[in-house]
């Protein structure tokens, strides 16, 4: 079938099914031409790398209430920026995501240029989101390639070369299907194609527009695809976070270098995670251990990590970090695995009392 009936097959569907997501404009103001703000789009496909859409809906709410523009963005404080991104993962993008605002505003007068070159010379602007924001925002015939439009491809044309060799060819066959004609929707109907109905296990084919012109559903492959290679399992490494607390309730955070991992959030003083490095108490006090430890998984390793607590003599001074008085502390501003570090120490009865 020729492409541009299948792009219009899929944009029918895409006018009745388009998830409700609040980054994007209604069918209502779409058929009247209308763009969505080029800032939302940015700040959601920053957000929505390596992150899901039921997550990124409220983190994205709450920062378009507190920074409604860009130029509000990048006037914000660094720390406001990573507290609000706390829980998110991936702390890069929320540094990132400063500095870009700030270059927007300095290189492009606080307009985000349209093109994807431009927009990916830009911090924290890859190949994705570049096709991503030039396509929805400004309605550029780009190929906007993500997991949900590999796996699409893959079925439809019955690839099974496994990923991530695939990419390039899952890559031209996304490109030969975007159509000149609405693209920025085609993009994003392509993504909850497969988002709702190709979905990785289980896809849902009598729901599917595409269904009858589909390679994997003919043969009855569709739940096999795409394939991909086995992936090395994650390596275990072991790690010791120190909450120490002062007698007024204080507690004694610190914030981590910018090229460290969860750099420029703020945590507990401890070891770097590393097996080789040695363990160093921030401060003399009679550090215990709490019973349990932490798990968290990073991209590359799994951490096991042990909590140890202590009341902190007061006018002992900390080698490292700083008190943040109990009143302007939020566990809530803090990277998911300080959060869990420090649910831990509150369920242990020492350090509750
Ligand atoms: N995933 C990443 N960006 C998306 C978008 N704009 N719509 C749906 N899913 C997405």
């Amino acid at each position: 079938m020729r492409e541009q009936k299948l792009s219009d097959i899929l944009l029918r569907w895409y006018d009745r099914n388009a998830r409700d997501l609040p980054w994007r404009l209604s069918v209502n103001h779409r058929i009247t031409g209308l763009l969505p703000d080029p800032y939302a789009v940015w700040l959601s496909e920053i957000m929505l790398q390596q992150t899901t859409v039921a997550t990124v809906s409220k983190y994205f709410s709450r920062f378009m209430q507190r920074w409604p523009t860009i130029a509000d963005l990048a006037g914000a404080k660094r720390d406001d920026i990573m507290a609000t991104w706390a829980g998110l993962g991936y702390y890069a993008r929320a540094r990132n995501l400063h500095r870009c605002a700030q270059a927007v505003m300095e290189r492009h007068a606080g307009q985000f240029p349209s093109d994807a070159p431009s927009l990916r010379a830009l911090p924290g602007i890859g190949p994705y989101t570049a096709a991503a924001i030039s396509a929805i925002a400004f309605d550029k015939p780009e190929a906007v390639v993500d997991g949900n439009v590999e796996r699409v491809m893959a079925r439809m044309h019955a690839i099974e070369t496994p990923l991530p060799g695939a990419k390039p060819i899952l890559r031209n066959l996304a490109a030969a299907l975007t159509p000149t004609v609405r693209p920025g929707d085609y993009a994003q109907a392509v993504m909850d194609l497969g988002a709702t109905v190709c979905r990785p296990t289980k896809p849902h084919c009598p729901a599917c527009p595409w269904s009858s012109n589909c390679l994997a559903k003919a043969v009855g492959t569709q739940e096999s695809l795409p394939k991909s290679l086995p992936k090395a399992a994650k390596p275990v490494r072991h790690g010791l976070a120190y909450i120490g607390r002062r007698s007024d309730g204080a507690l004694l955070l610190e914030r981590r270098p910018e090229d460290a991992l969860l750099g420029g959030m703020l945590g507990w003083p401890g070891n770097g995670w590393s097996d080789q490095e040695q363990n160093r108490e921030p401060c003399s006090a009679r550090w215990s251990l709490v019973h349990g430890e932490v798990k968290h998984t990073f991209t590359h390793f799994r951490l096991r990590m042990q909590v140890k607590t202590a009341l902190i003599p007061d006018g002992v001074k900390p080698d490292v970090g700083e008190f943040v008085a109990i009143h302007k502390f939020d566990p809530l501003a803090l990277p998911t695995v300080m959060r869990k570090a420090y649910d831990l120490a509150i369920a242990d009865p020492t350090f509750r009392a």
